[in-house]
């Protein structure tokens, strides 16, 4: 027996565009993120496009990154630009003491970052360092990426081959300030982003976004702080939300969990909706304009490392739960776009909730896990004009651990996010939370006609299925066509763990 949801798009009603930088990513060097990840160098036996790999750079193109943010995390507060830059071969070695020990050969750098950036048709996002850096030192690496004078920095690049400067926009001024960024107060690091950020210059054309390091989760007080001593000097401030059983023993496998757990990770990745919406009261006080944007810099599931692999290096599978939390994170941020100009996932490549998974020896596979195809299936949104509309669909409600200080402790049946897309066609996302029902989805535009219908869906019988390397397609998108369409409405009947995206026209 399938259940019943109803959706009605208010058309003519749609303010704000949902910024495709709600869709970024973000690339640390942690574990083989970086190496072995989106880079294995020319001379490689994996196939790559000057030092990149070549698989993977294809595979982000066509998932239209807008940002990527880098170089951490928390390496960033230990990261010194100038180790990263000039011949390869003579660059110094450090060792990367937030992930592992693992040495860290700078091979990867500043070049590197930014012409990936302009092979993705993407923004560069730069988390400077405020933790172990000096003011001066991110002064000039913000002249050394954008400056096109006759200055010291800017003749530096050209020495090192890049003549013109590169289109940077975001500059993130230090990263979880009161954690691995530095354990500081917010007091204290308020002060040092007014001096941090005071000499991080606009040059020639360019001008900076920066973006205050920002609270985790429930950290209400560290909102308040920044927004009270530094209020518009920042254009925005981060906030981290991981969907995570908690800090200390075992996250639980990514791949073996009871449908309650199921349910459970579905609870927390949807508290993020409340966090929102407290960190944004709070910014409201002082900014009611809104503008100083809420920046999820980094979110999404973190589990127990895959067994065999090395500690420190978060390197994680991927199923249908996972995809269901990225499509319910982007279904949420959506909402809130008034406030929230981006979020990058954490990570894009074999670090937690990731795109894609690289086998780093041998042929070097590669396989796209299921949020990559959510990611993929929502590209329509990218830039879209928001429409609100009135959903009618059950919900279940959830007990237990984090999930009694849900605001409801519910979960919808079907999540669901609608938008214009820029090509002027509908695009409605319908993710169907339950594990054994069928839902039926009466889809209505208030104004209106539906002349075609195309979708793509994402579903397994088998909750805790995964893609790897000998099954890379075992969850992928595939074309959604259990649908009717009427004159001004489309009823479709998505199947129980499901994510579904329509696109009418
Ligand atoms: O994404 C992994 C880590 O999580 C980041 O380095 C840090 O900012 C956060 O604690």
């Amino acid at each position: 027996q399938a259940q019943e949801t109803t959706v009605t798009i208010h058309t003519g009603e749609g303010k704000t565009i949902i910024p495709k930088e709600i869709y970024g990513q973000f690339a640390e060097h942690l574990g083989s993120c970086i190496y072995g990840g989106l880079w294995v160098g020319p001379h490689s036996n994996i196939p790559n496009t000057e030092g990149y790999r070549t698989d993977v750079l294809n595979a982000l193109k066509d998932l239209k990154v807008p940002v990527l943010r880098w170089p951490g995390g928390c390496f960033a507060d230990e990261y010194h630009w100038r180790d990263g830059i000039g011949p390869r071969s003579q660059r110094p070695k450090m060792q990367n003491n937030n992930w592992g020990g693992t040495i860290e050969d700078n091979s990867f750098g500043t070049h590197e970052f930014l012409n990936l950036c302009e092979l993705l048709g993407c923004e560069p996002y730069i988390s400077g360092n405020v933790g172990s850096g000096s003011v001066e030192e991110l002064a000039k690496w913000v002249e050394y990426m954008t400056s096109d004078g006759d200055t010291p920095m800017a003749n530096l690049r050209r020495k090192n081959g890049r003549q013109h400067s590169w289109n940077v926009k975001y500059l993130g001024v230090g990263n979880e300030s009161w954690g691995c960024g530095g354990n500081m107060r917010p007091e204290y690091y308020a002060d040092l982003y007014r001096r941090y950020s005071t000499y991080c210059r606009n040059y020639d054309h360019h001008n900076l976004f920066k973006i205050a390091s920002g609270a985790s989760d429930y950290d209400y007080n560290w909102t308040k702080v920044l927004m009270d001593r530094v209020g518009n000097r920042m254009n925005g401030i981060s906030l981290h939300y991981y969907t995570v059983k908690g800090w200390s023993g075992s996250k639980g496998a990514s791949t073996e969990f009871t449908p309650q757990e199921y349910y459970w990770t579905i609870g927390k990745s949807m508290q993020i909706e409340d966090v929102i919406k407290k960190h944004t009261a709070i910014m409201d006080q002082k900014d009611p304009q809104k503008k100083v944007g809420l920046m999820v810099d980094e979110w999404g599931t973190w589990w127990d490392e895959e067994p065999g692999t090395i500690r420190g290096h978060l390197y994680q599978q991927n199923t249908m739960r996972d995809a269901m939390v990225a499509a319910l994170s982007l279904n949420i941020f959506q909402r809130h776009t008034d406030r929230i100009k981006m979020a990058n996932i954490a990570q894009v490549v074999n670090v937690l909730q990731s795109m894609i998974l690289t086998d780093t020896i041998g042929k070097g596979h590669m396989v796209l896990t299921p949020t990559y195809h959510v990611f993929h299936m929502y590209r329509p949104f990218q830039d879209a004009t928001y429409l609100p509309a009135d959903v009618h669909t059950d919900s279940m409600t959830v007990e237990g651990g984090h999930m009694a200080s849900m605001v409801d402790g519910k979960i919808p049946d079907v999540s669901v996010s609608t938008a214009k897309a820029k090509d002027g066609s509908i695009v409605v996302a319908l993710a169907n939370t339950s594990l054994d029902k069928k839902q039926t989805v009466t889809v209505s535009l208030d104004n209106g006609s539906v002349r075609s219908v195309s979708g793509s869906q994402l579903t397994t019988p088998a909750l805790t299925a995964y893609n790897d390397f000998q099954h890379p397609d075992r969850i992928k998108e595939t074309p959604f066509k259990n649908f009717k369409m009427k004159k001004g409405s489309v009823t479709a009947t998505l199947p129980a763990l499901s994510i579904v995206v329509l696109q009418m026209k």
